[in-house]
């Protein structure tokens, strides 16, 4: 039996398969499971315009879920001389049912089916990845309340600057991850309509029922064009890649932020010993390897845009094997994110915090500026004020008052972490994906 799809009469040339075929047999393994649910939908309507018949739609079907069983278990591979899994599918049909399996593939193309795997698997990850950034969110909001009385020195141009406190350092991060579930919430969106259908980019003359399947999916509705279905290979990814960079920013940030604030010199946070690592040389050493790691895995992931935009960039209309390359990039993108969330949920929660910092007296100038309100609340005007202060800090006449009252929205006395909390809910909320569980779950049931 012929392992190519398209062999007719000649053989391929293996060094040209090699370089063709590239990562795919391993990469499309994290497709298989979108695959054969993308053809369980797509014979089912098949069946529906009278292209199988009911006997055959019902071999096919039984024989997709037992592969996906295979997949499930972990023993589903794409064999020597099969290009991708696409091929590997159609060709355990054929060699199971005959004739029957080389049916399934009227009316679609290769170009299709990866674009409607890649859809399927994103729209899953993106959900995992949505519940971790949740968990995340949830953590730092908890450490902001239960610090929001401990100050810290704030700071521009890396100078002291101003009071600020643990609560807004944590609460900043998981506003900041409020903000970024709006790119996932677009991502979502985006990669939750079906390019299915459009076969190599032209659709058919068969009468496809492309509301059926995108009905059968699960998907909030279809990319209507078939042109533009396959324009989005590649446009897709890029914008989904920019919510995970997005992500990845704000896990970034306060990655340099925790590595910055463990340092000696600064003595803000520690980690618990467990939660260190040691040198091969220097004893004394409890290094926060775990922040460095998470900022460099988080700044790679933020070239991801750029990465798949230049594999796309220079493509006209219409498939090219240019958009295969991007699969390498783009499927590990997923789980190298959701470890980062999970180790970063994991650390934030031991991070222990120095409340006694402000006794050391080199953050005494950060009071400066409550002294000038002070003054100026008391009648004198704010510029006087201001260089009153500035003088007296240079004679080193300057005592400052610790205590400190913030008041307004967002400020240490008044974190807003009540509001931050709701909107976060309602963006993630917002996203239904419920009906993409119980579309799959339907597909798969007996
Ligand atoms: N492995 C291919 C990809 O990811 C599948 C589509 C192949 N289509 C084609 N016309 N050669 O792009």
């Amino acid at each position: 039996m012929a392992k190519k799809l398209w062999e007719k009469d000649t053989t391929v040339n293996p060094e040209i398969e090699r370089f063709t075929v590239g990562r795919d047999r391993e990469l499309d393994l994290l497709l298989a499971s979108y695959d054969i649910l993308g053809s369980i939908a797509h014979s089912t309507m098949l069946n529906s315009i009278g292209m199988l018949t009911d006997d055959e739609t019902a071999a096919l079907h039984s024989e997709l879920r037992n592969i996906y069983s295979i997949v499930e278990k972990g023993e589903f591979v794409i064999e020597d001389g099969v290009e991708d899994v696409h091929s590997q599918v159609e060709l355990m049909l054929t060699r199971k049912l005959g004739d029957t399996g080389k049916k399934i593939h009227s009316g679609r193309s290769r170009n299709d089916q990866v674009l409607v795997d890649l859809k399927l698997f994103t729209r899953n990850e993106l959900q995992n990845i949505c519940e971790q950034v949740m968990k995340l969110f949830g953590s730092l909001i908890e450490q902001s309340e239960s610090h929001k009385d401990v100050l810290m020195p704030g700071y521009t141009h890396l100078q002291v600057a101003m009071p600020s406190s643990f609560g807004l350092w944590f609460g900043a991060y998981a506003e900041s991850l409020a903000d970024d579930m709006l790119f996932l919430k677009a991502a979502y969106a985006m990669c939750n309509r079906n390019p299915l259908g459009s076969a190599a980019g032209y659709g058919s003359s068969f009468p496809l029922n492309r509301t059926m399947t995108t009905e059968l999916l699960g998907f909030d509705s279809m990319n209507y064009n078939v042109v533009y279905a396959q324009m989005g290979r590649g446009k897709c990814e890029r914008n989904i890649a920019f919510a995970l960079a997005s992500v990845a920013g704000t896990l970034a940030k306060l990655a340099f932020d925790a590595c910055m604030f463990n340092s000696q010199n600064f003595g803000f946070i520690k980690l618990p010993a467990e939660c260190t690592t040691g040198s091969s040389i220097m004893p004394h050493k409890k290094n926060p390897d775990v922040f460095e790691l998470l900022r460099a895995k988080c700044n790679r992931l933020q070239a991801l845009p750029t990465d798949i935009t230049l594999i796309m960039n220079n493509l006209p209309s219409g498939y090219f094997r240019d958009l295969q390359i991007i699969k390498e990039l783009f499927l590990p993108a997923f789980k190298s994110l959701a470890e980062c969330l999970e180790m970063a949920t994991y650390i934030i929660q031991r991070i222990e915090v120095n409340r006694n910092i402000l006794d050391d007296s080199r953050y005494d100038a950060m009071f400066s500026v409550e002294e000038v309100n002070r003054l100026a609340a008391e009648g004198m005007p704010f510029r006087d004020a201001y260089k009153k202060v500035g003088l007296d800090i240079e004679a080193g006449l300057f005592t400052p008052d610790k205590e400190i009252t913030h008041t307004h929205e967002g400020s240490i006395g008044n974190l807003c972490n009540k509001e931050i909390t709701e909107l976060m809910q309602q963006h993630f909320a917002s996203m239904d994906f419920s009906k993409a569980r119980n579309a799959e779950k339907r597909l798969l049931a007996r």
